[in-house]
């Protein structure tokens, strides 16, 4: 096309429909989002992680028959190749997105059917990924920590476990159930950045590791899975409730962003952060540490006023905190995203392969034409 042609420009493919999904619906006028045709709010209380994955990966809640053998299926997978424990070892001192990114690359080498980008052998694929990727960051974390390394213990429950091989101590009921939600309300969400890569690569008929690597890669970004690492480093420089407003005023002035706030497609407030900041307030009631609680509600109360031009509470604002009291190093939060949003990865890879079209959008070259090759030695 030449330059002087006029067309519609979409930058960063705002508001434009890239195909259809039955995996999420993010209704970002009202702050409502469904997997599935099921309201979160009802997955969030009422299912656990596994069902959820069940349910976005299948289409359908799972039978109890159903959900147990992919609870076989999930805790079979859990074990990771020693050699890929020797490449975490190599890199331990790198971000954990980094160690993650790239175990997640090397796990292709240990999978004899590491090309076949059927359906059936990305939905085995991704399932053991979901699983592996849980034993990745918590493996990493012990290593660099120089502790052991441990094995999944069959009693727990996905989120337990992750807790259990993260932290060494097996999570009492409370703490696994809301660990288990914070999954739940990070699995899906329409064409969000991350999954959005992951779709461009399936599209080329890549294999599954490759997308979700792509998916892995994109989430590290402070715009999307890197906030609630943000968030937390918000609160703990404003380090007093007494100076949230100075902190927000100076903020304003600099016009620097508020972490947690804002959304592409929310214009309401994140219907993902309600189960978190409940979360957020039940923990520091039981852990007697109600500071962070304090400052965040407060940071909350007096962005308020941002509402009106759509700027509301985002996810990320209150799973940072949750993951804090949780003992969770700040570096590991946008992987624990990642841990949660991994099948939500693998159902749209699903859903882009059982339909592929390349995805290739067009660039809009506004740069100059017909300029003439000087030789290097003529060059000023
Ligand atoms: N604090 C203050 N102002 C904000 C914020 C914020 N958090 N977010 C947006 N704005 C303002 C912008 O400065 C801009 O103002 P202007 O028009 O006066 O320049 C206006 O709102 C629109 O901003 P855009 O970046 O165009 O809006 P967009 O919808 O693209 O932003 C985004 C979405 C990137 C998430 C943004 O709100 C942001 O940077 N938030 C902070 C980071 C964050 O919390 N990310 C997590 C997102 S949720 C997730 O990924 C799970």
């Amino acid at each position: 096309m030449n330059r002087q042609e006029e067309v519609e420009l979409k930058r960063g493919l705002r508001g434009v429909y890239l195909d259809t999904t039955e995996s999420s619906n993010v209704i970002g006028d009202v702050g409502r989002l469904i997997y599935r045709g099921y309201d979160i709010h009802d997955l969030a209380e009422r299912s656990t992680f596994e069902e959820a994955v069940y349910l976005l990966l299948n289409g359908r809640l799972p039978t109890q028959a159903q959900l147990d053998a992919f609870n076989t299926q999930l805790k079979a997978a859990s074990a990771l190749p020693a050699p890929l424990l020797d490449i975490i070892d190599r890199i331990k001192h790198a971000h954990p997105m980094d160690v993650l990114r790239t175990a997640v690359s090397a796990l292709s080498a240990f999978v004899p059917d590491a090309d076949d980008a059927s359906h059936e052998a990305a939905l085995r694929k991704g399932v053991e990924l979901t699983a592996q990727a849980t034993a990745i960051v918590a493996a990493h974390h012990r290593i660099r920590t120089g502790q052991p390394v441990l094995a999944p213990d069959p009693s727990l429950n996905h989120a337990g476990n992750f807790l259990y091989m993260l932290l060494g101590e097996r999570p009492d009921e409370d703490t696994t159930r809301l660990m288990d939600k914070d999954f739940i309300v990070h699995l899906d969400h329409g064409s969000n950045a991350s999954s959005f890569a992951a779709r461009v690569t399936a599209s080329t008929l890549a294999d599954i590791h490759c997308c979700v690597a792509s998916g892995i890669a994109t989430l590290k970004g402070p715009l999307h899975g890197g906030a609630a690492e943000g968030v937390m480093k918000m609160a703990l420089e404003i380090g007093e409730e007494s100076n949230v407003d100075a902190y927000l005023e100076q903020k304003r002035a600099d016009r620097e962003r508020i972490m947690g706030f804002g959304h592409a497609v929310y214009k309401a407030e994140d219907p993902r952060a309600r189960h978190l900041r409940e979360g957020s307030r039940l923990l520091a009631e039981k852990s007697g540490d109600p500071k962070w609680f304090r400052i965040l509600s407060k940071v909350e109360e007096r962005m308020a006023p941002y509402a009106e031009r759509g700027i509301c509470v985002n996810v990320d604002f209150w799973s940072g905190s949750v993951y804090y009291l949780l003992g969770i190093p700040e570096d590991l939060f946008v992987s624990i995203f990642a841990l949660a949003r991994i099948p939500g990865y693998v159902a749209q890879v699903l859903e882009q392969q059982d339909r592929n079209i390349l995805i290739r959008p067009l660039m809009h070259y506004v740069g100059p034409m017909d300029l003439e090759y000087t030789p290097i030695e003529q060059r000023g």
